[in-house]
């Protein structure tokens, strides 16, 4: 078998998971979800989430892709041994990056659509009933979603057709942090605008009984999402991560990172949409309403729209490309496809689903299932199943089914690092994590 690629440095797997996990996870849904849940319930539960059950699985994910040194299919193979029924988390895996892929393009095709409308100038000057009917009128077109989500699509079929160490690195190392600056920019506006108070007392005061199973769930669900977690992507990540680099560091940093952002976002949304006048529970439409109006009223709107909606585009491109590498390294591992057409066919694959997703997102769309659009379905049977038990099978795996040798020395690097947080670690993998996530499950299920 050719030699895999690995990541040239510890940065390169920081940056890769990383760019793997800003997208509009943070920057779309994080505010849809917190403002559909209650804004600081929400919040507190999904930092405490993302913390304690979020890191010990991004660091199980790593642990399984690099002692493997596959894709999440055949990571389970080699490390189960033979004949057991431990790959099907592989193709679970797998089948989710699928779905995720197919909706998360809908919205990857708004961003570049927005890009578009920034650059023609079409948020200068409007008011809230205009922007609000731009949204309206862009999801509602014919063709615009579609050809801007099967453009995204190819340019993520590029990026990973020419490889993991070109492709993914090169592109987020510069721009993310980029991101990260101009977002602390848009916050520092929010804060002077007339409803900052409300909105920050809304996304930070927890209003403990506003707790409900479906909060529960939900935080989870978008910490998963948002870290890019519970399906096996970050196994394949992992598999390219060196023997030498400290993944309990990277996983720690990147987590922090990601929770940053989101909160961020929360700090730029919020306090605009108290001001302006648009409700926290929009929903999709909540980001692509009130950041036009934060830009359209800061002094220099038009270039910080511009180069937001540039680097959004490039923080989602770097998520589309994590969750088609999934598909790509299964099918040219396990199936022996050449990687261009892998990236070909799995992005065919994609715009099938993908499109209906986008269709079905138009006012009066039949396209319902069980009075959920496509679009919705595809979001919530991943966020709210496919993951969780994804991640709990994952952590069962890590936690009870490898050899604790075998992962106390992929903890540690073969003894070479210390051991108290990592032991920690491996305590929260077997005990806290599983135990958490069947709560939470179970408390949706029983409302
Ligand atoms: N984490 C990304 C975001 O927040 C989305 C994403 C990329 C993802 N790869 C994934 C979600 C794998 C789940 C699994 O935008």
């Amino acid at each position: 078998m050719k030699q895999r690629e690995n990541f040239s440095s510890k940065l390169g797997i920081i940056v890769a998971t990383a760019g793997s996990a800003l997208g509009l996870g943070n920057i779309y849904r994080f505010p849809c979800e917190a403002g559909a849940n209650g804004g600081g319930a929400f919040l507190i539960v999904y930092l405490i989430v993302a913390l304690l059950v979020g890191t010990p699985l991004m660091i199980s994910e790593f642990i399984i892709g690099r002692r493997s040194k596959s894709n999440p299919i055949g990571a389970f193979r080699i490390l189960s041994g033979k004949h057991n029924a431990w790959p099907v988390v592989g193709y679970l895996g797998v089948l989710c990056a699928f779905l995720i892929l197919a909706f998360y393009t809908t919205v990857a095709g708004w961003t570049l659509g927005y890009l578009g409308k920034s650059i023609a100038g079409h948020f200068t000057g409007q008011d809230l009933g205009q922007i609000q009917q731009q949204f309206t009128d862009f999801t509602n077109h014919p063709w615009w979603p579609l050809v801007c989500q099967v453009i995204f699509l190819a340019l993520t079929a590029f990026v990973v057709a020419r490889g993991v160490k070109d492709g993914i690195e090169r592109f987020s190392k510069i721009l993310m942090p980029l991101l990260l600056v101009i977002m602390v920019v848009l916050c520092i506006n929010s804060l002077t605008l007339s409803g900052a108070a409300d909105g920050l007392r809304f996304f930070f005061h927890p209003d403990f009984s506003k707790i409900t199973g479906r909060v529960l769930i939900s935080a989870l669900g978008q910490s998963f999402f948002s870290l890019s977690i519970g399906m096996g992507a970050l196994i394949t990540y992992g598999s390219y991560i060196s023997r030498k680099d400290n993944m309990t560091s990277s996983a720690i940093s990147v987590v922090l990172a990601d929770s940053l952002v989101a909160v961020l976002a929360g700090i730029i949304i919020f306090p605009a949409a108290f001001t302006f006048g648009i409700q926290p529970e929009a929903g999709a439409s909540l980001a692509f309403t009130t950041l036009p109006m934060v830009f359209q009223q800061m002094t220099g709107g038009y270039f910080f729209c511009l180069i937001f909606f540039l680097l959004l585009v490039i923080a989602t491109l770097t998520s589309t490309i994590s969750l088609l590498e999934v598909i790509v390294a299964a099918m040219t591992e396990e199936f022996k496809f050449t990687r261009p057409k892998a990236a070909v066919i799995g992005a065919l694959g994609t715009a099938v689903i993908g499109i209906l997703a986008t269709i079905s997102f138009r006012t009066g769309s039949p396209l319902h299932i069980n009075g959920q659009t496509v679009f919705d379905l595809l979001d919530h049977v991943t966020a709210l199943y496919f993951m969780p038990i994804g991640g709990l099978l994952i952590v069962l795996f890590v936690g009870w089914k490898m050899k604790r040798t075998d992962v106390l020395d992929e903890l540690t690097n073969g003894g070479t690092l210390r051991q108290g947080i990592r032991m920690a670690i491996h305590y929260l993998i077997r005990y806290l994590c599983p135990v958490a996530i069947i709560v939470i499950f179970i408390s949706q299920l029983v409302r």
